[in-house]
């Protein structure tokens, strides 16, 4: 299966049956998928569709999204606005005929105000471990960000470090402890106000001034949705003539980069906040590409360090760095133009960036496919057409022949991408 042909959609009322069975195997009982049903599970299931069918209640069909491959539905995730929770989880308690295996009395609330909380997320026992899971979350914290509600939380079972570590990456933070549904949960929240702060360190600032001073990223650094700091090593090294850079050891030529002026710039941004990535540019990392962007702008803050020179003393590699990433297989003068392709690339999928959401989403690389062909007024310039079925106002054929293009460009100029 190829994770990059689902499609995450809202649910309808139709669905509100797999949304019932989701809900409860998020619960634990997977027995909701086995065929044949056996006749209890058969009733609840039906009892807990006419639930999901209502849109007054925590699990309405309304608060959920689905994942599905070729129109079949194989993963769920149910969020909604902790306003008002209490009276909601009342009604949707009080429509239960059986009573619940746990005192509600003693349940604590899950969520409250100023939450978007993430109820529950469900994929089908033969989809999972495949990062279905993941596409879901994100998609739910980009709903969250796009209702202007300050937190997304989620609760874990404190026994699952493999969720927790997931959630973690996607930049939730431990909050606390609930006790829910008879045990204790960990509660995660992010914050959807806060922007994304990338810190550069490099030798050479005045190279990134004019790129993160002009256009989109200009304009996204004064809207407030990402936070750019640059900072010159020299401030950090205690060299009265602010040398950051020494002979190497062994006597080959070239200068490295010490480690004194880094460490202690990193230490103090360290002090100051949480940063998920420290990354090294350098020719010799992982080779950066969309999804690695896609990963990184759901961070909260990660430090760029700019490799310079003949490169950096390995210690600092050892110590400090958690990514090492290259732009592609040249050599540059310096790590500040990888910096800024890197920094580029993340920024613009940050929700709100870019005017029209869609555009980023229908990017080449994005699922894998390159772009189809673009074109624009007048509609025949010295004989040169534009396609018939772009003038047609037809969606459907307009969307078809999209995929068209998209795939016969792809195979023709990099099948390679067509293999993964
Ligand atoms: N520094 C020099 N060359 C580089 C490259 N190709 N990618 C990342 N950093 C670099």
């Amino acid at each position: 299966m190829n994770i990059d042909t689902i499609k995450i959609r809202p649910a309808n009322f139709d669905d509100s049956e797999f949304v019932a069975k989701s809900v409860m195997a998020a619960l634990g009982n997977d027995e909701v998928y086995a065929v044949p049903l056996k006749k209890e599970i058969k009733a609840t299931i039906e009892k807990i569709t006419s639930i999901c069918q209502r849109e007054d209640v925590l699990y309405s069909w309304k608060n959920t999204i689905i994942a599905e491959i070729d129109g079949k539905p194989i993963a769920s995730l149910t969020a909604y606005d902790g306003t008002n929770y209490k009276e909601i989880k009342e009604r949707t308690f009080s429509l239960f005929d059986e009573p619940l295996d746990f005192d509600v009395d003693l349940m604590q609330d899950e969520t409250r105000e100023g939450e978007y909380y993430i109820d529950s997320a469900t994929v089908l026992p033969e989809y999972r471990n495949q990062g279905i899971g993941k596409k879901l979350l994100i998609a739910s914290i980009e709903k969250g960000k796009e209702l202007g509600i300050p937190h997304v939380t989620l609760l874990v079972n404190p026994h699952n470090p493999k969720a927790k570590r997931l959630y973690r990456s996607l930049g939730f933070r431990e909050a606390g402890e609930v006790y829910v549904f008879g045990e204790y949960y960990q509660r995660m929240k992010l914050d959807t106000t806060e922007p994304m702060r990338i810190d550069i360190l490099t030798v050479l600032p005045e190279m990134l001034e004019g790129f993160l001073n002009c256009s989109i990223l200009a304009r996204a650094q004064k809207k407030g949705l990402v936070e750019i700091h640059v900072h010159n090593l020299r401030d950090w090294t205690l060299d009265k003539h602010k040398r950051v850079d020494d002979y190497p050891y062994g006597g080959c030529a070239g200068m490295v980069m010490q480690c004194e002026p880094i460490d202690r710039c990193i230490e103090s941004l360290q002090k100051e906040r949480e940063y998920d990535e420290v990354i090294f540019t350098t020719p010799d990392g992982e080779q950066f590409d969309q999804p690695m962007a896609n990963s990184f702008s759901m961070k909260k803050n990660i430090i760029i360090l700019c490799g310079h020179f003949k490169g950096v003393d390995y210690r600092i590699r050892e110590h400090l760095i958690t990514k090492e990433v290259s732009i592609g297989d040249y050599v540059l003068t310096g790590g500040e133009l990888a910096a800024a392709v890197m920094t580029d690339a993340i920024v613009r999928i940050i929700p709100g960036v870019i005017g029209d959401e869609q555009s980023a989403l229908s990017d080449s690389f994005q699922d894998n496919l390159l772009a189809p062909p673009v074109y624009t007024r007048p509609a025949n310039y010295k004989g040169w057409k534009v396609p018939e079925v772009l003038l047609s106002g037809h969606e459907k054929n307009i969307r078809n022949w999209e995929l068209e293009q998209a795939i016969e460009r792809t195979k023709r100029l990099r099948p390679d991408l067509l293999k993964n």
